[in-house]
């Protein structure tokens, strides 16, 4: 198989992580999760008490900052952040930070020099508009925010974490709104990528529905 490069975008709680690994399994190539990376940098601002309308502050501590994703595990500075991440509380602060020029800026730079290397499938909110222009796929994945809502509830109180449905519906909505209004890159379908709308459908339809739409885009 040549190199291949896959784009999945969409908003909260559509799929794209859960798709993603998926096929990368199936696929044999490597899984970049896009929005951990966004996360990792929220959760180091949130820990040094950062104001983030201190940009030269936010800057500093992006660029002396490592983030790394190893065997589905996410690392920040090299401390294992995996589960940190997904609490609400960042949840809360990560599209703040995530519309933030100079952040953006640095993660791009490096989703692109981890894609040049191997065949990926990279999910995100700016992959086929902006990080892999020339990916080969791209899927614009997306579900009724009521279903994505519910999705993030369950899985969240599966976790033990301690939620009320409103709250993340009203998280969904407000991330939603900004990472669709920000300036820089923001969340939309590109021209070229397919939408696919998994509301109602099981994670193996929509595995199925993905592998297909590969195959033909990429003539495997
Ligand atoms: O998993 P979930 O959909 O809740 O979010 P995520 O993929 O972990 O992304 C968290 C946040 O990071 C998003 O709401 C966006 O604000 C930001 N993000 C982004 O701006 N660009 C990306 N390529 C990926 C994530
Ligand atoms: O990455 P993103 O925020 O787009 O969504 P996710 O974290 O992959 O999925 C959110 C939740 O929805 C997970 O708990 C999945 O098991 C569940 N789910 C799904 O991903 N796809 C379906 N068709 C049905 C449920």
């Amino acid at each position: 198989m040549n190199r291949i490069a896959i784009a999945i975008d969409g908003p909260a709680g559509a799929g794209k992580s859960t798709i993603s690994r998926l096929i990368a399994e199936k696929m044999g190539i490597e899984y970049i999760d896009t929005g951990a990376m966004y996360r990792a940098i929220t959760l180091k601002l949130i820990n040094k008490g950062v104001d983030i309308s201190d940009i030269q502050k936010v800057k500093d501590i992006v660029n002396s900052t490592k983030v790394e994703l190893v065997n589905g595990r996410v690392y920040l500075d090299e401390i294992d952040v995996t589960e940190e991440i997904r609490m609400p509380y960042v949840s809360a602060k990560v599209s703040d930070v995530a519309a933030i020029p100079c952040v953006r800026e640095r993660l791009v730079h490096l989703q692109r020099e981890m894609a040049k290397k191997t065949s990926v499938i990279m999910d995100g909110r700016d992959i086929g508009t902006n990080v892999l222009k020339d990916a080969e796929v791209k899927i614009y994945l997306t579900a009724s925010v009521e279903e994505r809502a519910k999705r993030r509830y369950i899985e969240l109180k599966n976790k033990g974490i301690d939620v009320t449905f409103e709250e993340i519906c009203n998280d969904i909505k407000n991330r939603d709104n900004i990472d669709t209004n920000r300036e820089v890159n923001p969340l939309r379908k590109a021209d070229d990528a397919v939408l696919v709308d998994t509301t109602g459908k099981s994670i193996q339809q929509v595995v199925d529905e993905i592998i297909s739409i590969i195959k033909e885009g990429a003539n495997l």
